[in-house]
């Protein structure tokens, strides 16, 4: 094993010699800024764009007036591409405030900004319903309304005839608000036309959508759309599919003849991208006296949009986090007028584990166990719903390792029970937390040449999370050449397809095709298939100056034509149901909370967070991954809350000032570990995502803590100052 790598793209971060896809300037660039609709709902009645058009520098205003050139991608979840089934600027319809209903485009951005704040529209507003209890919001029934398997209801066993003869049962309901992902950098792309060709510089987690989603949104061939995003500023989901303006810069820089740059201001964040719907959980769970989960019934609702609906995956981790053997799962979505929400991280995990892990330690409390045994002796080898083993599954070694590093074994049970000299209220809370272990197909194009450098061109995105430094780790591994003379090329459609990476799927996704090239590379060079590899020497040896090979691999069960389906733009991740094994990463939290006496305030000062995510590709940002996903999960129980009015739809904190997020202050020292016991089925290199797991059970172990240092059962997030008293 070669030493630990630190983030290979760290320093041409931090001396910003990397360019994020807005930062191009080609010259002859123009800026476009987007007018919103300013009512929740209805049509546009007159638009004025005159006055914009009067504005020195402006050089073309679209509105839905134009005459069309464009057609709607389709919805990511249904077979599209895009954000939303929604085109904005195609027809006179308002179906959520914040609607684009004007492109403006400048020869500067200050002249596109004063043009768009200028287009007036005239409207006939309709009554909006902007929650998920607002009047006019339609409720549906997911399985009936989307038929597909895998957003069925969940039936196992007889869960509400055992429920009802528990000796113990707890029945709760959980809330979880609005939020929004708000990443450090904001949506936008460039986009430019050579002849009929169109380059799209852009940060996505998906340049596959984006490049097919154009093309189908254009009338143009594939062929004729190239996606460059070779660093995203975070995403967290948010970028993960074909956003609604991208066309329009697209329009626009055709009409023009020069590039458009189109940047979402921040406020625009929060309506014109997906965000994280509300969602209620009614949780019953029913035990033996000594703490044996019999039975569990967990019933979710979430908003989705008028327009879409974005599915609720929420009992799929539930049904699967014990050996509970009833259990029923039924999801129901609630229309409402907003733009269609979406994933953002550990989407139906982090919130279905919040509603699901502080169910399971009241029942702890009603059974007078200890959280951590409870959880210890209910654990499962087998997949509850399916009947068939986990590929691997060491949620109780996270568990015990935790409770060990965290010194658990010191916590006095009573709530209210420990406390420090000054009277602050100390709080123990505990939870685990499971995620799918996705994975998906990919090609690796691997080159090497005389000189010892080595380029390889992957499917893939570079978000943040360091899939640079996973890839670069593991050829240095490998091969055991130095890490600097290795470029990694991701997120570029120019040389192999680049399916979304999302749902955590983007190791085991990526790192089995770059394996596969090099045993591809080995033999081809007639090299051993481990061991360090001297490439000069072989080439030398074969004559060559330089060598190029392809792997093509694809996730455990996928037939072999995925491969032209992923390279046609297809949306095909497995997983978390194998043939023959089910699939997941897990997680134990354990953290401390300090409660002020007299005002309340909640602090977090202690997490210790074990992780079983398979072979730990890249220590380095593993490891940062984890500390980000808890500063996620403070976050969400204690802070991040997208404020709705009722009466006019939207979201009234659109701004990070008002938008609480973290700040260090916050945050303490976040103890991290890795049970790293490969998962060989899975993939050859034994890797199961991390993302999105590290979030999961975050907010109930700070809950729970909570409760055992105040007594309080909070059961809606965020927890306030208010909320606490
Ligand atoms: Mo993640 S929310 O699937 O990008």
């Amino acid at each position: 094993m070669t030493p630990p790598l630190a983030r290979v793209d760290a320093h041409g971060k931090v001396t910003g010699t990397v360019h994020y896809g807005a930062d191009r300037v080609p010259p002859g660039l123009a800026h476009a800024a987007l007018a919103v609709a300013t009512i929740g709902r209805g049509r546009i009645l007159r638009i004025d764009t005159a006055t914009a058009r009067a504005v020195p520098g402006v050089r073309l205003v679209l509105t839905h007036l134009d005459p069309g050139e464009l057609t709607a991608a389709g919805y990511l979840m249904a077979g599209g591409y895009a954000l939303q089934s929604l085109q904005p600027l195609l027809d006179d319809h308002v179906a959520y405030r914040g609607q684009p209903i004007a492109l403006v485009v400048a020869d500067t951005l200050l002249a596109a900004a004063e043009a768009a704040a200028l287009v007036r529209a005239e409207y006939e507003a309709e009554p909006v319903s902007a929650e998920l209890d607002s009047g006019g919001a339609d409720t549906l029934e997911q399985a009936a309304a989307i038929p597909l398997p895998m957003f069925a209801d969940v039936n196992v066993g007889d869960a509400d005839g055992v429920f009802a003869d528990c000796p113990v049962q707890v029945d709760a309901v959980f809330d979880c608000p609005p939020q929004h992902p708000v990443p450090m950098e904001l949506i936008g792309c460039v986009a430019e036309w050579d002849g009929d060709t169109l380059t799209v510089h852009e940060g996505t987690q998906n340049a596959a959508a984006v490049r097919h989603g154009l093309a189908a949104q254009l009338g143009i061939d594939a062929a004729q759309v190239r996606v460059i995003s070779p660093y995203v500023g975070g995403a967290f989901g948010n970028k993960n599919s074909l956003q609604p303006h991208t066309s329009l810069a697209a329009v626009a820089a055709r009409r023009l003849g020069r590039p458009v740059k189109l940047v979402l201001p921040r406020a625009q964040m929060f309506h014109g991208a997906s965000f994280r719907p509300a969602s209620r959980h009614r949780i019953r769970i029913g035990a033996t006296r000594g703490g044996q989960l019999r039975a569990a019934i967990h019933e979710a609702d979430q908003q989705t949009s008028r327009h879409d609906l974005f599915p609720a995956s929420y009992t799929a981790m539930t049904s699967r986090l014990y050996g509970i053997p009833n259990f029923r799962g039924r999801q129901r979505l609630v229309r409402t007028d907003v733009q269609t929400p979406g994933f953002m991280r550990a989407p139906y995990e982090h919130p279905a584990a919040f509603a699901f892990e502080c169910a399971i330690d009241e029942v702890a409390y009603a059974t007078g166990q200890d959280p951590v045994d409870l959880r210890l002796s209910n654990d499962t080898a087998a997949d509850p719903v399916t009947g068939q083993p986990f590929s691997s599954r060491h949620l109780a070694e996270c568990l015990r390792r935790g409770a060990d590093r965290f010194g658990w074994a010191k916590r006095a049970a009573e709530p209210g029970s420990m406390t420090a000299a000054d009277g602050t209220l100390i709080g123990w809370g505990v939870a685990a937390g499971a995620y799918p272990a996705s994975a998906a197909p990919a090609i690796a194009r691997l080159r090497a040449d005389a000189r010892g450098k080595l380029t390889i061109h992957v499917g893939g995105h570079e978000m943040g999370q360091g899939i640079r430094t996973a890839i670069t780790q593991t050829i240095t591994g490998d091969l055991g050449v130095p890490a600097g003379s290795i470029t990694v090329d991701v997120g570029d459609t120019r040389v192999v397809p680049q399916h979304v990476t999302a749902g955590s799927w983007g190791t085991a996704t990526a790192l089995p095709a770059v394996h596969a090239a090099l045993l591809e590379l080995r033999r081809q060079l007639t090299l051993p298939e481990t061991g360090p590899a001297d490439l000069r020497a072989a080439l030398s040896t074969a004559g060559r100056d330089d060598i190029e090979v392809e792997a093509a691999t694809r996730a455990p069960g996928q037939p072999a034509e995925i491969i032209d389906y992923l390279r046609g733009g297809g949306f095909a991740p497995a997983g978390p149901e194998y043939p023959g094994f089910t699939a997941f990463s897990f997680v134990a939290h354990f953290i401390e909370v300090r409660v002020e006496p007299t005002t309340r305030r909640i602090r977090v000062s202690r997490v210790v967070s074990i992780a079983d995510c398979g072979r730990v590709a890249s220590p380095v940002t593993a490891a940062s991954q984890i500390r980000g996903a808890v500063v996620w999960g403070i976050g969400a129980t204690l802070h991040e809350r997208s404020e709705v009015d009722p009466r006019y739809g939207g979201f009234l904190n659109a701004d990070l000032a008002e938008y609480v997020v973290p700040v260090n202050a916050d945050v303490p020292d976040i103890d991290v570990g890795f049970i790293g016991i490969p998962d060989p089925q899975l993939n050859a290199l034994g890797v199961k995502g991390l993302g999105e797991v590290a979030m999961v059970g975050v907010a109930p172990a700070i809950v729970n803590a909570v409760f055992h240092a105040t007594g309080r059962r909070h059961r809606s997030l965020p927890i306030r100052l208010e909320d606490n008293l």
